[in-house]
């Protein structure tokens, strides 16, 4: 695991979009995990600027997003779906028909979960997994549990998770309490992993992360085993973590 230290939110994000611009000129084909929430927002910003500039070509890209709320769709304006439209598809030359977020709405959802696991697998795994870090642990949104669970499937979101997510609804009560998400084995199996993070409140999530035991009650504690995983943070979401 590489640790990458940015100065600040922006410079993380800039960071962030260069290692991704990287992957996407040096491979205009690959495939692209996805995540939501604050912290990429300014990556995505980086991204659309960087081809505005006429520096990335996005026709060729396919995108996998790691998670959705289970019961939104796609047009609501909490949505993943939603999101990543407003944030990066709605702005690059990406075919929309290439994007790929769980359906919300899904009616089987352990055959479209295993099927969301096998259009993953045969578009032959994302070349980079963009991931954010919840102030638990949480990757995706595998939660900290009792195992590491492989494949898409539907979680209960916890009550942290819940209240950090409900500053982006109306009130508390409007956050779905369950969410799809790509599991632990699916994220592992991406050729690389770019996790990002910022502020304090990720701090001790990042320490535990990169130096703590390897335990599912911190699902991104795994990521230390996957052989090519840079973290780019910035100072505050690594003041836990050692100097060098
Ligand atoms: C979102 C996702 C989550 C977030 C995490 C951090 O697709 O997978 O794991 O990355 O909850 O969220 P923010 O960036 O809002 O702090």
């Amino acid at each position: 695991m590489r640790i990458v230290r940015a100065k600040n939110y922006d410079d993380m994000s800039r960071k962030a979009a260069n290692i991704i611009a990287a992957q996407v000129t040096l491979k205009p084909d690959c495939v692209l995990g996805l995540a939501t929430g604050s912290t990429p927002i300014g990556t995505y910003k980086n991204l659309v600027a960087a081809y505005e500039a006429g520096d990335l070509d996005f026709s060729q890209v396919k995108t996998y997003n790691l998670d959705e709320y289970r019961g939104l769709p796609g047009d609501h304006d909490q949505s993943y779906r939603y999101f990543m439209n407003v944030n990066l598809f709605d702005h690059v030359n990406i075919d929309k028909a290439n994007t790929h977020v769980p359906d919300g709405l899904m009616e089987d959802y352990e055959a479209a979960c295993a099927a969301y696991d096998a259009a993953v697998a045969a578009a032959g795994h994302q070349d980079l997994q963009l991931l954010g870090i919840g102030n638990n642990g949480h990757i995706g949104f595998n939660e900290p549990c009792d195992s590491f669970i492989k494949g898409t499937h539907c979680v209960d979101l916890t009550e942290s998770t819940i209240q950090a997510n409900s500053r982006l609804f109306d009130s508390i009560d409007d956050v779905p309490r369950q969410a799809y998400t790509m599991g632990i084995g699916t994220i592992m199996a991406a050729k690389s992993v770019l996790v990002i993070a910022n502020g304090d409140a990720k701090a001790q999530a990042v320490h535990d992360m990169c130096f703590g035991p390897i335990v599912p009650s911190c699902p991104a504690s795994i990521l230390q085993l996957h052989p090519n995983c840079v973290v780019v943070a910035d100072e505050a979401a690594l003041a836990l973590c050692p100097a060098e």
